[in-house]
């Protein structure tokens, strides 16, 4: 199970202090979202909160780029130091080319796709990608409600998982049931926004402790 806070649920005025407390919580990738305005309407977090952010964080970074023609900043993530590169297909003209880019560049790839993306659209892409990332809500906000819809999709792409090694997420209103229920099923990396991490009252380090604790129910 791969434990992934939202980066951009976090407390932005102790950015220090939270990078340092989910790393000592156990936490395995810091989940960083990027976003142009128009792929999707908001603009996530900005570059100097993800370089930060990098360069502090000793467990590795991802980026998930929510941004139209990502092909333009493959190399200014790579070079801010993401472990793993998720692009939407859905804003990219050439993913394949793209996916390879990355690859070029020592990096992991991924493909994000939006609730309404079917896999049949995107099934050429899997062999070519290191990971998967099913939002389960429509990307851009944090703080939304999980779209059950999705569910039936999540279940698909696990069983094509099986005779294909990626490493499959997903992103947006994971709670620690969703968490309970999708492990189940396969998934394997679980963003943690504000369904399940942020905003809480209890310390990352006993939440994260506590979800850890789903998985081998
Ligand atoms: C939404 C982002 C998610 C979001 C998750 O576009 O990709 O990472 O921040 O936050 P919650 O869990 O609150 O939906
Ligand atoms: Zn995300």
């Amino acid at each position: 199970m791969i434990l992934s806070p939202s980066m951009m649920c976090a407390d932005f005025s102790n950015l220090d202090a939270e990078v340092s407390m989910l790393e000592h919580a156990g936490v395995d990738m810091f989940h960083m979202d990027i976003m142009d305005g128009e792929f999707v309407p908001n603009f996530g977090m900005g570059l100097q909160d993800y370089e930060f952010i990098a360069k502090k964080a000793k467990r590795p970074v991802d980026v998930h780029m929510m941004v139209n023609n990502p092909g333009r900043y493959i190399e200014l993530f790579a070079n801010l130091g993401a472990s793993l590169i998720y692009i939407h297909p859905e804003a990219d003209r050439h993913p394949a080319k793209t996916i390879d880019q990355i690859h070029q560049l020592n990096k992991k790839a991924g493909i994000a796709i939006d609730p309404d993306t079917s896999v049949e659209t995107v099934k050429e892409l899997l062999p070519l990608v290191d990971a998967v990332l099913i939002m389960t809500v429509n990307p851009g906000f944090a703080g939304q409600k999980f779209l059950d819809f999705v569910f039936p999709k999540i279940k698909q792409v696990a069983q094509l998982k099986d005779h294909r090694a990626f490493l499959l997420g997903v992103d947006g209103a994971i709670s620690p049931e969703k968490i309970e229920e999708l492990s189940l099923l396969g998934v394997d990396n679980f963003v943690l926004g504000t369904s399940a991490l942020f905003g809480k009252q209890s310390s990352y380090e006993k939440i994260i402790k506590s979800l850890r604790e789903l998985e081998s129910n």
